[in-house]
């Protein structure tokens, strides 16, 4: 993770007026920090000064709405009103200081934008709804309206400009409403407006116009749509051509729209740098090009930029999970990387300000990092999953004495096995992070040691963390015991080859994955679950390959809404909607059924009555997700450094639970 040479990514650039210092864009990323009427929060200038002091050339806030009927999130940053330049003009001032420039993405949702959350009913060129954003039937624009909705362009560009902001880029991609006008399946026309490029080109002339010639404008374009009918590469690449370029001082490469969300957010199963080939014949248009898509590493940036396929990257994820990527890759350094779980963007429709797996501080940056005590304790983390490696870390950095015992012969829990899964190609690497984190602070991790209540006396420590994670659960139920029932953690442990059939009983996160997983090795699958859909933990983004992909597969079979009730060697009895039926069933029964947290050495930690208390987290808190994991340790370090400064131990007494 580190050492790339990385001159191509360190060096400066200068897009129209502005003078970037290096490569790395910190992307727009709407993110729900702001107010509900689109005001800028504290929250959002921590965050985003903070992604600036990390090192990235320049900050973009996000699609920011130029009208109120065109706002898609709760709490997406606005740009429709002259009451929100003090709040631009706060964060272009704090990313300025930290030696970045601020960039502001001009957006209107169109049809992707909802009463529901704008208040409005939504416009579009044609009245085509949006399934994916809700399917509310929009207006169709009349032609004056049209002109209406450009100078909402112009007029937020000059707000933009008044605020000091460096750079607008206006948003042409994803789906949004100057991708609509651009796309033969979103404008049926028959107006001025039926040219694809008329809408784009005078929203162009009208922003270039209100921004003047010291601030930087471009346009971010999807390289296609990604759907049958919408617009290919070739012919957006014919479009784009033709658009009023010579008002523009770069281009942003990205791809996809609502209807083919996997090339907006790319899943982690494809190609870091995907997009970098359709940016690459951009360049010929005389712009500076830039390009997102899984842009991860220092190695497939620099690549990129050296290689001359894009002048700039645009990171999102990898930023959100690491601000101090570009710092620490251009000083040859190891970074915490994103996992592409997608967990930050499924959490956006929520309302909520979105976190970020691995980062705890993401959104969180106002509040500031847990600070380091000037006492020093000796803290004993009982089992290394991720919650166990992230508190022993986190403790470690702050200056502590910290021992790992795992019982397993390896670090990771039950993490590890997902992280083997085709679907989390990424997830392996935060283990490796974490692990090589605890080496660098000189942390001892202790795998194959089983610690028994009666050896924890050995370990004279002044706080314990029990993060031993937990069993899968087991209902209990005619012939669950028989020798064909494995719990599906344990067969994945196994590393068995694919039977010839099977089945899995549970459709969540865990079972759904195995299912495909064995699908794709061949297998002929019965995949029984509980509730009406397959894997309800998981957000939409999350499994927008694997369910498909899934459901596609001719050998899987999937019984929803149903339950198993006895289990025989080769057949189950089924109970759908009140009716059971027994259903043939060869091969092993693999259970996913959730877990239970595994808190058996808990009694034995009280007893020993660490003065700094004793503390459990992840799975074996009844935690469950990576997310949980990495915010329970963070809380078990800020109350350790609480109780060394003499505050209160967490409440619940001696023991806590995060
Ligand atoms: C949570 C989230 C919100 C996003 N919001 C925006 C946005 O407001 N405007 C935009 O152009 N792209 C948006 N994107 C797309 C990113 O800018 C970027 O193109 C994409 O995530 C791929 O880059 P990455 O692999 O570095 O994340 C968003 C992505 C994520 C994950
Ligand atoms: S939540 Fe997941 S995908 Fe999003 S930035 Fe964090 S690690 Fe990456």
């Amino acid at each position: 993770m580190n050492g790339v040479p990385v001159t191509a990514i360190g060096s400066p650039l200068t897009l129209g007026p502005a003078r970037l210092r290096n490569r790395l864009v910190s992307a727009p990323m709407e993110r729900n920090y702001c107010e509900i009427d689109g005001t800028v929060t504290d929250r959002y200038v921590a965050y985003l000064s903070r992604r600036a002091r990390g090192g990235a050339a320049l900050v973009f806030s996000e699609a920011s709405y130029v009208r109120g009927d065109g706002k898609g999130r709760l709490r997406q940053m606005g740009v429709d009103t002259d009451a929100r330049i003090p709040g631009l003009a706060r964060l272009a001032a704090a990313v300025r200081a930290e030696g970045a420039l601020f960039g502001v993405e001009l957006n209107h949702g169109g049809r992707t934008a909802q009463g529901a959350v704008s208040g409005f009913r939504p416009v579009a060129p044609s009245p085509v709804p949006c399934l994916p954003a809700g399917g509310e039937l929009p207006l169709e624009l009349a032609t004056e309206e049209v002109y209406d909705l450009v100078e909402a362009y112009g007029a937020a560009a000059g707000r933009c400009r008044e605020a000091g902001v460096d750079v607008l880029s206006i948003h042409g991609a994803h789906g949004y409403l100057v991708h609509q006008f651009l796309s033969p399946a979103r404008n049926l026309r028959t107006d001025e407006f039926a040219d694809p490029a008329r809408f784009l080109d005078l929203v162009v002339e009208a922003v270039r116009e209100r921004a003047g010639r010291d601030v930087a404008v471009g346009l971010r374009i999807s390289a296609f749509e990604g759907f049958d009918g919408g617009l290919s590469a070739e012919r957006t690449f014919e479009l784009i051509s033709g658009a009023r370029l010579d008002l523009l001082d770069f281009l942003d490469v990205s791809a996809g729209s609502y209807e083919a969300g996997q090339w907006i957010i790319q899943p982690g199963e494809w190609e870091r740098g995907l997009l970098a080939p359709y940016a690459e014949p951009y360049r010929a248009l005389g712009l500076p090009v830039g390009v997102a898509g899984r842009i991860s590493t220092p190695e497939s940036a620099e690549a990129i930029v050296a290689g001359g396929r894009a002048d700039f990257v645009s990171m999102a994820r990898t930023l959100h999970a690491d601000p101090d990527f570009p710092r620490r890759v251009l000083a040859g350094e190891p970074y915490r990387p994103c996992i592409a779980c997608n967990y930050c963007i499924d959490r956006l429709g929520s309302g909520e300000p979105i976190p970020c797996s691995v980062n705890p501080q993401a959104g969180r940056e106002h509040l500031g990092p847990p600070g380091a005590p000037a006492e020093k304790a000796s803290v004993l983390v009982i089992g290394a999953g991720p919650a166990g490696l992230e508190t022993a870390r986190l403790l470690a950095g702050h200056g502590h004495r910290v021992r790992v015992l795992e019982r397993a012969e390896h670090v990771g829990g039950r993490f590890a096995l997902a992280a083997g899964l085709h679907d989390h190609p990424e997830y392996r690497r935060i283990l490796e992070w974490c692990a090589a984190e605890l080496d660098r602070l000189g942390v001892t991790v202790s795998t194959g040691t089983p610690v028994a209540g009666e050896t924890l006396s050995r370990h004279d420590v002044d706080a314990l963390v029990l993060a031993t994670g937990g069993e899968c659960h087991r209902p209990d139920l005619p012939g669950i015991g028989l020798p064909h029932v494995i719990d599906v953690r344990d067969w994945l442990a196994r590393g068995e080859p694919a039977p010839a059939s099977c089945v899995v009983w549970g459709a969540d996160r865990e079972g759904v994955a195995v299912a495909g997983r064995l699908a794709s090795d061949g297998s002929r699958v019965l995949l029984i679950g509980a509730q009406p859909e397959l894997a309800p933990d998981v957000g939409r983004r999350a499994k927008i390959l694997s369910v498909p992909r899934l459901l596609a597969n001719p050998e899987v079979r999937v019984l929803l809404e149903s339950a198993v009730v006895a289990v025989e060697p080769d057949r189950l009895l089924v109970r759908t909607g009140g009716r059971e039926e027994w259903v043939p069933a060869s091969g092993p029964l693999l259970v996913s059924q959730g877990v239970v947290p595994r808190t058996g050495l808990l009694a034995a930690c009280r007893a020993r009555e660490p003065r700094l208390g004793v503390y459990v987290v992840g799975d074996a808190g009844g935690g469950g997700s990576l997310y949980d994991c990495f915010v329970t340790a963070e809380a078990v370090t800020r109350s350790i450094a609480e109780a060394l400064a003499g505050g209160a131990l967490p409440a619940g007494g001696p023991a806590a639970t995060f």
